[in-house]
């Protein structure tokens, strides 16, 4: 669905009014080009800033950076037309919150200076958990906490479709690690477009693909909900990047999943995930025509929305029946010992939760139980793919431009379409695009983890 609102203030007299008027003005975000893939990585210079105590960690970066062909400045300096592409933020040696000034206070002046689509991304460490073990000195743990609120305010107020977002570091994690430099290169670059005001824990594991403009070469992924909307998008997005992908979705949509999975070349299952051996259905196709399944990508959704004081047992039961028992069902066979995973490839199970599953949101309680759910079965799913060499994660979209959010009565829709701190929903292929990392070798040291793509919206995150 199209957002005709930003197209007409995206620039000319309809864009000054708006400003003046003090309404929303959300502009075009730097997204991948297909036709454009030797792009560089960010829409100008990258300026690496650190606190005092990181700044050995911080010239590890800049130098890891320069091996990507980008300008890279470890000083403010800037010739006077140009623009900071990026800026990333070395933390990692913080001990406490006071040494978070100079860093903060360093990057005043460079966002004066920010390209359109711009990042900041910051690197920390994680402050330990209430009642944990391991740092419990107070001040270590409130300087990386701060990173935290120092990140998310800040996000608030990037302008121009600039995004800021936040790695933070598992403690036996360098910042040259694979993990790190992968989730690094997915923030800095138009992958990465709708995700803002999020910091992603980062461990060990992962490895740089031999071509990053196909990581997923090889791979065999499995996207349900094909036909449309996300599903597409993904399916797309991991052809893209070199995988054969499966689409499945039920016979009613078998014309729209034959049509994309013909532009994917890839292979159609016409299937209703509810069936109890739709897992089964799913490995022998991927089997007979691949030889083996890599990727499961939990898509498939469906919305029931009403208040709860009007709620229909065959809403609440059949919404739960597709969104969350279903891959409960279907990851019985897809997590056991040596189902996924083949001929090099690490087992990946991706499933889609929603910001309303972290947030809830009025009239989705049957929907925010399930999403709910299903970042607790990403959770416990995330030791038992670990095992097997694998990890499972969960993508939250906020509000995305599908079928599925047009059926939402256009004044909430308008709203929660400006909700977010990109002032705007975001395309299919956004979650696309965090899905795809999700998938790649790159990502091997983010497990169970929760990937907002949102904009930041504003509701409750
Ligand atoms: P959509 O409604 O456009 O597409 C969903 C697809 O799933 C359709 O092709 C449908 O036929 C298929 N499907 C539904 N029930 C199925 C079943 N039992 N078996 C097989 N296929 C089935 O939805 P959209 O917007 O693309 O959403 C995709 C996923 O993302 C869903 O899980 C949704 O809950 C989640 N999501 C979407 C958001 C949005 O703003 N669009 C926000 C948050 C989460």
């Amino acid at each position: 669905m199209s957002d005709t609102y930003l197209q007409l203030v995206s620039g000319g007299v309809p864009a000054t009014i708006a400003k003046k008027l003090g309404l929303p003005r959300p502009v075009r975000l730097r997204r991948t080009d297909p036709a454009a893939v030797d792009r560089p990585l960010t829409p100008g210079p990258v300026l690496v800033l650190s606190d005092e105590a990181s700044t050995a960690d911080a010239d590890a970066v800049a130098e890891g950076l320069l091996g990507w062909d980008l300008d890279v400045h470890r000083a403010l300096r800037l010739g006077d037309h140009a623009r900071w592409g990026a800026v990333v933020v070395v933390l990692t040696g913080l001990t406490h919150p006071a040494q978070l000034a100079a860093p903060a206070l360093a990057l005043t002046p460079a966002l004066k200076q920010m390209a359109a689509g711009a990042r900041v991304v910051t690197l920390s460490r994680p402050a330990p958990p209430a009642g944990g073990a391991g740092a419990s000195d107070p001040a270590v743990a409130a300087a990386r906490q701060g990173v935290d609120g120092f990140l998310r305010s800040l996000a608030k107020e990037m302008r121009a479709g600039a995004t800021a977002n936040g790695l933070v570091l598992a403690e036996d994690v360098e910042v040259g690690a694979p993990s790190v430099r992968g989730g690094l290169r997915f923030l800095l670059s138009a992958r990465s477009a709708f995700v803002d005001g999020q910091l992603l824990p980062v461990g060990a594991g992962g490895a740089e693909p031999a071509d990053w403009a196909r990581p997923l070469d090889g791979v065999v992924a499995v996207v349900t909900g094909a036909a449309r909307g996300i599903g597409a998008a993904t399916a797309r997005v991991l052809a893209r990047d070199g995988a054969h992908v499966l689409g499945v979705d039920v016979p009613a949509a078998g014309e729209s999943l034959a049509a994309v999975m013909n532009e994917v070349r890839g292979t159609a299952l016409q299937l209703d995930i509810t069936a109890p051996d739709a897992a089964a259905r799913i490995l022998a196709a991927a089997r007979e025509r691949y030889g083996h399944l890599d990727v499961v990508v939990h898509n498939a959704g469906i919305l029931r929305d009403k208040l709860l004081a009007n709620m229909t047992a065959d809403r609440f039961e059949g919404l739960l029946a597709v969104n969350i028992t279903a891959p409960l069902r279907m990851n019985e066979t897809f997590a056991a010992p040596g189902t996924l995973g083949g001929q090099g490839a690490a087992p990946r199970i991706i499933s889609l939760a929603s910001t309303s599953g972290i947030a809830g949101n009025r009239g989705q309680t049957n929907y925010g139980a399930a999403k709910a759910g299903i970042i607790g079965m990403t959770r416990a799913l995330a030791a038992p793919l670990a095992a097997a060499g694998g990890t499972a994660n969960a993508v939250a979209p906020g509000f995305i431009e599908t079928d599925m959010t047009a059926s939402i009565p256009p004044v909430p829709r308008e709203i929660s379409r400006r909700g977010s701190s990109l002032q705007q929903g975001g395309q299919p292929v956004d979650v696309a695009e965090a899905i795809a990392f999700l998938a790649s070798p790159q990502a091997g040291g983010i497990n169970g983890q929760v990937l907002r793509v949102c904009g930041q919206l504003m509701v409750g995150q």
